[in-house]
């Protein structure tokens, strides 16, 4: 027999460590699933109400919940009848807990879905999957690292079939060469001013708020009620309509066109409307994006005008439009004989239920996710390159070597 050298020994004894820890972190088909709560403000109360509906039908627990804001804790603790923890890493110590919800504000992501996967826990993570792409790097890597945690990242429509049932006719060609697809999100506000969420008086620091705690990684501030209950208007936290609203429609398209890195893009855009507004961020935003090869990525919104754009991939041979019910595929003139109009019907919905069920049966059945690391990977490059395209008036592309948005 050959011997065996050290390196060999120790790289057969990582491996099974490996595939044993791997193992153990795919749960029974039928085991409970324990989960706590990290952010309890908006977001997180859609979260928890579904969840709690589902502890029976689901086998599911909520054991703990965590907010720097004591009356969104006491509240989220009322609901789900989970314990309040005001740290998020002590939270993560506690070995009952199976995964985690992070829905704290974008600049949050990365450290708390390093800090949980290092906990061995798996990850809901609301998107953006992170603020900055050097961020959504680290998640990535950490994740692999992790040989079977899981870490679903929470972009609206990813457990809605339609993207993954649309992808199947651009596959077969029936498309043809997709050359161009327009996705919009817009609304539109009536106070005088844009993502205008309320501020509650309740909210006092260092009475019954932690702001240092909620600035974390961001540049120290004093406190400012704009900035903790509008955090979505300031570019510490987060890319405005980029990284809010485009995230959940690039992501759509991105699936069902199989893309991955844009190749560079441009972004324009301003504050059209609210001139008054506090805002850092614009209040209409378009951004043009290529993807190697094509096709060119059309993002339209604004908060001024929620006239809808039609959500379309322009193939060669036909064009795909998405509906509320699902899609509609018509040829171009020219292929008017070869292929007949489609109308699918989707059967799945925009619905966190079915994005956690899809968490739950990764975890328990290793199923793939439908919005896995990567996937929120793609979406977050995608608004940095427009994101930097807009704050620097540049063209900007990615740089595959580096991975890095840098100028063109
Ligand atoms: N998928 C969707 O449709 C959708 C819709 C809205 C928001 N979101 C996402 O959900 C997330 C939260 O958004 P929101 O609107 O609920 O914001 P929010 O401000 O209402 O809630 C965030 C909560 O996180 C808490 N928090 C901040 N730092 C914390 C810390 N260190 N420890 C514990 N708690 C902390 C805050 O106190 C706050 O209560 C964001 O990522 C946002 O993009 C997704």
């Amino acid at each position: 027999m050959e011997p065996v050298t050290r390196r060999e020994f120790i790289g057969a004894a990582t491996a099974a460590v490996s595939t044993a820890r791997a193992y153990s972190q795919i749960r029974g088909a039928n085991e409970r699933l324990r989960i706590g709560v990290i952010g309890c403000g908006g977001m997180a109360s859609g979260h928890m109400q579904q969840l709690v509906r589902m502890k029976d039908t689901d086998n599911l627990e909520l054991v703990a919940v965590c907010d720097i804001y004591d009356k969104r804790a006491q509240k989220a603790a009322e609901v789900t009848g989970g314990k309040i923890v005001k740290d998020y890493r002590k939270l993560l110590e506690n070995k009952d807990i199976d995964y985690v919800l992070i829905a704290t504000p974008e600049h949050w992501h990365a450290q708390m879905s390093l800090d949980a996967l290092d906990a061995g826990k798996h990850v809901y993570c609301e998107k953006p999957m992170t603020h900055r792409v050097e961020e959504a790097k680290k998640v990535v890597a950490k994740v692999k690292q992790s040989k079977g945690l899981k870490l679903q990242v929470g972009v609206q429509g990813m457990s809605d079939e339609s993207y993954e049932e649309a992808n199947k006719y651009f596959r077969d060609g029936t498309l043809g060469k997709v050359v161009i697809a327009q996705i919009d999100y817009s609304r539109n506000h009536y106070t005088g001013d844009f993502f205008d969420y309320p501020i509650d008086p309740d909210a006092k620091p260092g009475v019954n708020l932690d702001w240092k705690a909620w600035l974390g990684p961001a540049p120290k501030r004093a406190w400012d009620p704009y900035r903790y209950f509008r955090w979505r208007c300031y570019w510490d936290y987060s890319g405005g309509i980029a990284t809010d609203l485009f995230v959940h429609r690039v992501t759509r398209i991105i699936k069902a066109l199989g893309l991955t890195f844009p190749e560079k893009g441009v972004a324009t855009g301003g504050t059209f409307e609210f001139t008054g507004s506090k805002n850092e961020i614009p209040d209409t935003t378009n951004y043009l994006l290529d993807y190697p090869g094509g096709p060119t990525v059309i993002l339209i919104s604004s908060m001024a005008s929620d006239t809808p754009v039609n959500h379309v991939l322009r193939g060669h041979k036909a064009t795909l439009e998405f509906t509320r019910t699902g899609f509609t595929i018509r040829p171009q003139r020219g292929y008017a004989k070869e292929i007949q109009e489609i109308v699918y019907v989707k059967k799945g919905a925009e619905d966190i239920r079915l994005h956690h069920r899809n968490l739950h049966a990764a975890i328990r059945k290793n199923e793939p996710l439908k919005c896995d690391c990567m996937l929120g990977y793609y979406g977050v490059v995608a608004v940095e390159v427009g994101l930097e395209s807009y704050r620097r008036r540049k063209y900007m592309k990615w740089d595959q070597a580096k991975e890095r948005v840098v100028p063109a």
